[in-house]
């Protein structure tokens, strides 16, 4: 495997014996530009970028014991104090795929708990966040076993992150982050993902409502979804205008073009959308709230000229953009037309936050 980790790795790490506990929260992202569609080893067929979350996040933390001596490994993984079978399969996996990185981990037992700052079944995808916090507690066991800081601490994370879910490489840093390789920025990789430095800041303020249109189990899993781009006959003219929208996208950040990012960030969500729909099999994964707070919210902010858009996930739930400038009009509307298509009036009031946190244990 000749790639950026394994390129790193080339002198092998002397380990002892060792036990410990590390932890991390790590938030949620949401993609702007959508990542939708892979090739092998979880490589994207375009670069994304997305915006990272404050309040939505996952808190892992991991009771290690490492034993050269010890053959086998042992894990348990607990969810908000509770076992989870088909987590602990799950992350067993994934552990299994990147021992090749971190061959510490065969002569591991791990104890991970981890939890939501979120509900569990609001339907907010959780991937990004959990599989965020794992990868850093990860880089920060490998670290205190081996006794040595790790220098690209937050380029390994986010490598290891994206092996379990492609997203989660961007949850990694703060702000806007780009994953995927494109000649627009030099250091970016389809790798890893790295951040963006928006000079003239008018979004970092920015809001993010999400509006829990449907909560529960996710209709179509991401590895289902980004499968059936595999066959989808309008593919390649996805993967075309995703890298032509982050060009795009560049200039309206630069130049901190309001509508703009309104129009292309709606112009990707429903694209998106239409990738599912023509898919084989296809899937119509909004349902009827979402349409309602769709034109609601175009003629909220014809009405107003308020700074306000949505995007859309792989489901029915709505994430609200908007500029803080706007925050206290946008909250009224929120409350009085868009709640009633929301499940049980759900929404989570979030905003751009600052990268994942190290936990003092
Ligand atoms: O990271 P995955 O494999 O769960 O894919 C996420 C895909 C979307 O959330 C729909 C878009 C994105 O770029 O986050």
């Amino acid at each position: 495997m000749r790639n950026w980790f394994m390129r790193k790795q080339k002198n092998k790490q002397k380990y002892m014996a060792r036990e410990g506990l590390v932890g991390w929260t790590c938030p949620s992202n949401i993609a702007l530009v959508k990542y939708w569609g892979k090739k092998d080893e979880q490589i994207p067929q375009n670069p994304s970028l997305s915006l990272t979350l404050s309040e939505a996040f996952t808190t892992t933390r991991i009771k290690y014991s490492y034993d050269p001596g010890q053959s086998a490994q042992n894990i348990s993984f607990t969810f908000e104090g509770k076992k989870q079978a088909a987590f602990q399969d799950r992350i067993q996996i994934y552990l299994d795929q990147i021992s090749a990185y971190l061959p510490f981990l065969t002569h591991c037992s791990l104890e991970i708990h981890s939890e939501n700052s979120f509900p569990h079944s609001s339907g907010i995808a959780s991937s990004a966040s959990a599989m965020g916090a794992l990868a850093l507690c990860l880089v920060s066991m490998e670290e205190e076993i081996s006794g040595k800081l790790n220098n690209n601490f937050q380029k390994q994370a986010s490598f290891l992150a994206r092996l379990g879910s492609g997203s989660a490489s961007r949850s990694i840093f703060p702000g806007f982050v780009l994953w995927g390789s494109t000649p627009i920025w030099s250091d970016s990789s389809d790798e890893y993902a790295i951040p963006i430095q928006v000079e003239e800041n008018s979004y970092k303020d920015i809001r993010d409502s999400i509006l829990i249109v449907e909560s529960g189990q996710k209709q179509v899993s991401s590895s289902a979804g980004h499968k059936i781009m595999d066959t989808n006959p309008f593919a390649e003219t996805r993967f075309k205008q995703a890298r032509n929208n982050l060009l795009r996208m560049e200039e309206i950040l630069k130049q901190s073009m309001w509508n703009g990012f309104i129009e292309l960030m709606e112009e990707e969500a429903l694209s998106l959308h239409a990738m599912m729909m023509t898919g084989r099999p296809g899937y119509v994964l909004m349902k009827a709230g979402t349409l309602e707070i769709i034109r609601k919210v175009r003629d909220y902010r014809k009405a107003t000229q308020h700074h306000l858009g949505f995007t859309l996930d792989a489901g029915a739930n709505v994430h609200l953009l908007f500029d803080a400038a706007h925050e206290k009009e946008v909250k009224q509307f929120i409350d009085a037309e868009l709640l009633t298509h929301c499940e049980q009036g759900q929404v989570i009031h979030d905003r751009m936050g600052t990268g994942p946190k190290k936990l003092n244990i």
